[in-house]
C-alpha cells in the first residue's frame, strides 16, 4: 500500500453512536499496551498520529484513521488493564462489542499479542470471537525486537498453543521499532479488503 494521505476522521467514545461509514474497515484488537496504536502508526508511516503511551490504557475511544480514502484502520481501546476501574472496563468492553457486532464494513480483526507473553483469557476470548464470527484470524506477535532472533520460533509456538490456533492461521512477528512485518501485514490487509 502506497500511503498518500492519512487522517484521524472519527473518534467514538462510550456514549457515542457508531459512525456511518462507507469505506471498509480493518480493526486492531488486543490487550492494553500491546502496541495497537504503534502498529497503526507504522502502517501509516506516521510517527505519532495515533497516540501511544508507555502506560497502558492510552486509547480510550475507537479511533478511525482514513487511509487514502480507501479504508479505515480502526484503533480499539485495549482490554485487560488492571488499573482501570471495573465499571470503566465494562464500558470499554461494551463499546468494543457494539462496534464489532454492528459494523458491516468490518473486513478483518487483527489480534495483537505481545510475543514475550503467553496469551491471556481475554486474548483467547477475542480469538474465539473472531473465528466464531467468520473472520479470517490474523495474529500479530508484537514487540519482536525485544527478543533475540533465535528465541522467536519458540515464542511463536507458545502463542499458537496458548490460543489453540487453527492450523494455517497466520502469525506475523512485528516490530514498531524496526518495522519488521509491516509489508506482510499490509499484503494480508489488502487481500482481505479487496478480495
Ligand atoms: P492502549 O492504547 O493503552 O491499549 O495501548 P496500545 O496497544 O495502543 O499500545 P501503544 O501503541 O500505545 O504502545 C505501548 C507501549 O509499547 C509504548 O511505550 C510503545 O512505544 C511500546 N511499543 C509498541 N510497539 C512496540 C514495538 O514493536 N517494540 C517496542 N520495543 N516497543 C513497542
Ligand atoms: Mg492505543
Amino acid at each position: 500500500m502506497v500511503i498518500k494521505n492519512v487522517s484521524l476522521d472519527i473518534v467514538c467514545g462510550v456514549t457515542s453512536t457508531l459512525p456511518k461509514t462507507e469505506l471498509p474497515h480493518i480493526a486492531f484488537a488486543g490487550k492494553s499496551n500491546v502496541g495497537k496504536s504503534s502498529l497503526i502508526n507504522a502502517l501509516m508511516n506516521r510517527k505519532s498520529l495515533a497516540r501511544t503511551s508507555a502506560s497502558p490504557g492510552k486509547t480510550q475511544t475507537i479511533n478511525f484513521y482514513n487511509v487514502n480514502d480507501a479504508l479505515y484502520l480502526v484503533d480499539l481501546p485495549g482490554y485487560g488493564y488492571a488499573k482501570v476501574a471495573q465499571a470503566v472496563k465494562e464500558q470499554w468492553g461494551k463499546l468494543i462489542e457494539r462496534y464489532l457486532q454492528n459494523t458491516k464494513e468490518l473486513r478483518a480483526v487483527f489480534l495483537l499479542i505481545d510475543i514475550r507473553h503467553d496469551p491471556s483469557a481475554n486474548d483467547k476470548t477475542m480469538y474465539d470471537w473472531i473465528v466464531h464470527n467468520g473472520y479470517e484470524p490474523i495474529i500479530i506477535a508484537t514487540k519482536v525486537d525485544k527478543l533475540k532472533r533465535s528465541q522467536v520460533p519458540k515464542h511463536v509456538k507458545a502463542l499458537k498453543e496458548g490460543l489453540a490456533l487453527r492450523p494455517g492461521t497466520a502469525v506475523i512477528p512485528f516490530s514498531a521499532e524496526t518495522k519488521q512485518g509491516r509489508e506482510e501485514i499490509w499484503e494480508l490487509a489488502e487481500s482481505l479488503l479487496f478480495e
